[in-house]
C-alpha cells in the first residue's frame, strides 16, 4: 500500500464516526477537558480509581492521541447526536492483557445516560471497527469479576467468558484497589461475529 493511501487510511480512522444516536470522536488533547468531565462522574469514579485531575486528564488524553497515531486506533468520547451532551467514551485499543498484545474494547457511560443502550451501542461501534476495518482476527473485554452491568455489555454484545485474569482492580466486599484483583475475559471472534449498524 503507498504512503498516500496509508495516510488517507490514517484520516479516516482519526475521523468522526456516526452510531444511531451517538458522534464517536478520536480522544487527543482537544477532548481533555471533556475526559476529565467524564470522569467526575461518581460511578465512572468508582471503577476507574476516584476522579481524574486536569492532569490526568491531558495526560490520558496525550496518551491516547499518540494511540490513535501508531496503531491507528483509541478511544473515542461519545456524544449525543441530537443534542451535543457528553455521554461517555470507550471503544478499542491495544494493551497488555496477561502479557500478550490484545485489542481491547472498553466503555463508560455517564450516570444520566445509563441504561439506555449507549454502553452497548459503543461497543458495538467498537466490535464493527475492528472486523470491518481493523480486520482484527479477535476482540477482548475484561471487567472485575463483581462488576455486573460491564458484563452484561459484554454478553448483550454476544462476547464470550474465556477465563480468568488476576490485575489490580476492586474485589467485591473490601475496600481500595488490589493487585490481585479478580477480572473476567470475554473474548469476540470474527469468524463468529455480525456486526451491524456504525458508519464511518
Ligand atoms: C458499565 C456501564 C458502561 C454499563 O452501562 P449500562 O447503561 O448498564 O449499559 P448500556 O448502555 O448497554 O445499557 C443497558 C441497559 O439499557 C437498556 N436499553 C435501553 N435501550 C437499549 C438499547 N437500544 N440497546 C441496548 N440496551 C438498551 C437495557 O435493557 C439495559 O437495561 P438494564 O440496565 O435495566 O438491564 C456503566 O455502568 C458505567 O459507565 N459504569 C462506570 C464505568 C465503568 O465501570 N466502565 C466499565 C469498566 S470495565
Amino acid at each position: 500500500m503507498s504512503v498516500r493511501r496509508d495516510y488517507a487510511g490514517y484520516r479516516l480512522r482519526m475521523g468522526t464516526r456516526y452510531s444511531s444516536r451517538l458522534r464517536l470522536e478520536p480522544i487527543g488533547p482537544q477532548r481533555a477537558d471533556d475526559l476529565w468531565l467524564l470522569h467526575q462522574d461518581d460511578g465512572i469514579a468508582y471503577w476507574y480509581g476516584g476522579r481524574w485531575t486536569h492532569q490526568a486528564a491531558a495526560e490520558t488524553a496525550a496518551m491516547m492521541e499518540r494511540g490513535w497515531r501508531v496503531d491507528g486506533v483509541h478511544k473515542w468520547i461519545a456524544y449525543r447526536r441530537t443534542t451535543g451532551e457528553l455521554v461517555g467514551r470507550g471503544g478499542l485499543s491495544y494493551g497488555d492483557v496477561a502479557g500478550v498484545r490484545r485489542l481491547e474494547l472498553g466503555w463508560a457511560v455517564r450516570g444520566p445516560f445509563r441504561g439506555q443502550g449507549y454502553a452497548t451501542e459503543i461497543g458495538r461501534a467498537g466490535l464493527r471497527f475492528a472486523f470491518h476495518e481493523l480486520n482484527a482476527e479477535d476482540v477482548v473485554a475484561f471487567t472485575e469479576r463483581h462488576h455486573h452491568r460491564s458484563r452484561a455489555v459484554m454478553e448483550r454484545l454476544g462476547m464470550r467468558p474465556i477465563g480468568e485474569l488476576r490485575r489490580p482492580g476492586l474485589v467485591d466486599g473490601r475496600d481500595g484497589v488490589h493487585d490481585d484483583a479478580p477480572f473476567v475475559l470475554y473474548r469476540a471472534a470474527r469468524t463468529s461475529h455480525r456486526v451491524r449498524g456504525t458508519s464511518p
